[in-house]
């Protein structure tokens, strides 16, 4: 009985102490409201898109971009995928664009814009935290979008002996119990600042953090052994290659397939990436009998899952086939993977200085 009075009050407590602590640190972000200001749905889930696979620092000057040339969602619904991916360009993780275009399409046919969690879930691109986080801030719905910020935080508050990915769902669980009804928006946001500037994975700032005292891990001096972590499996390394087909100031290209890694955009034709190193797979044919030029070096690209080191076959073509051939002063302006960029960075003598 007691106990359970004393978690009740501790969790009013951390609701009251995080809120005032977010009146007077909040980061000026550029989708968020200001203090009184009524927040805008189109803002918080571009924003939240952007941020799904990139940091704060990265997604600033690309909110901007979107909402200076889009400032409202009926503007990005008009624009094309081809427009939207131009602007993406650097970001990665290209589906995202892909969906926020389906997205806005969508949403500017249903308005007024979607407020609950079960509503936000069917749009494309938009998973549990994303739901959650634009329920929150956009609309105060009470839930707590979990990230790994707000696992780190509540981990260490409540000194959860569980370890990824399991501490998911126990993290989720107390987010539920925790979840302010009034305010809610601002108690998702400050426990996001709260992990990215003093629960800090290393180096946290306990001795500034509004929630040392009630803090369980702070209290038995053990921070640093929060969350738990599993042991780091090394990434995987794939090998292929690339073929670079030139005619004139062109290189062909292909549409990658939909689905997949990098789908639907540019790209060059490769073998498919493989564990093993030796595998020679003829994959490319597009003309008998030319004959390739294996650059010295091959380029390494590093994805979430896994590195890939791409060598680079080159060939220049006297009869070029049918194919998606983009000249090089057309490469800035159109989408194309980072991957892809450092093969061709690699052409000697291709681009004009
Ligand atoms: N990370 C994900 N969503 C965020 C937001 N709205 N503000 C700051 N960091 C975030």
């Amino acid at each position: 009985m007691n106990t359970s009075v004393n978690i009740i009050s501790i969790k009013a407590e951390i609701r009251e102490r995080l809120l005032a602590w977010y009146d007077d640190h909040q980061r000026t972000l550029p989708w968020r409201a200001r203090h009184g200001q009524t927040p805008n749905p189109y803002h918080v889930y571009l924003s939240e898109v952007m941020l799904q696979q990139t940091t704060v620092a990265t997604v600033k000057a690309y909110f901007e971009r979107f909402i200076n040339k889009w400032p409202r969602l009926e503007n990005l619904a008009a624009a094309s995928l081809d427009e939207i991916l131009v602007e993406w360009q650097g970001l990665g993780y290209y589906s995202r664009a892909r969906n926020l275009h389906k997205a806005a399409n969508f949403l500017s046919r249903m308005l007024p814009f979607p407020q609950i969690p079960e509503d936000l879930i069917v749009l494309p691109g938009v998973g549990d935290y994303t739901a959650a986080a634009v329920s929150s801030i956009a609309f105060d719905y009470p839930i707590i979008p979990v990230d790994g910020n707000i696992m780190r935080v509540f981990a260490r508050v409540f000194t959860v002996p569980i370890s990824l990915p399991k501490l998911k769902d126990e993290i989720t669980k107390i987010a539920e119990s925790i979840a302010c009804k009034n305010r809610s928006g601002d108690f998702a946001q400050a426990l996001m600042d709260l992990g990215a500037t003093l629960c800090k994975p290393k180096d946290p700032q306990c001795t500034m953090c509004p929630l040392k005292t009630v803090c369980k891990a702070y209290q038995i001096e053990r921070v640093s052994d929060f969350p738990k972590l599993k042991l780091k499996t090394e990434k995987p390394i794939r090998y292929g290659t690339a073929f670079v087909l030139i005619h004139e100031d062109k290189i062909l290209f292909e549409r990658r397939p939909e689905k997949g890694l990098l789908g639907g955009m540019a790209g060059l034709p490769t073998t498919p990436w493989e564990q093993n190193p030796l595998s020679e797979i003829a994959a490319f044919e597009p003309e008998n009998g030319v004959e390739w030029e294996t650059l010295p070096k091959a380029i390494k690209h590093t994805f979430t899952h896994f590195h890939l080191y791409l060598s680079i076959k080159i060939s220049i073509s006297k009869r070029p086939p049918k194919g998606l051939w983009i000249a090089s002063d057309a490469m800035e302006t159109i989408a194309l993977p980072t991957v892809m960029k450092k093969v061709i960075k690699e052409i000697p003598g291709f681009f004009k200085t």
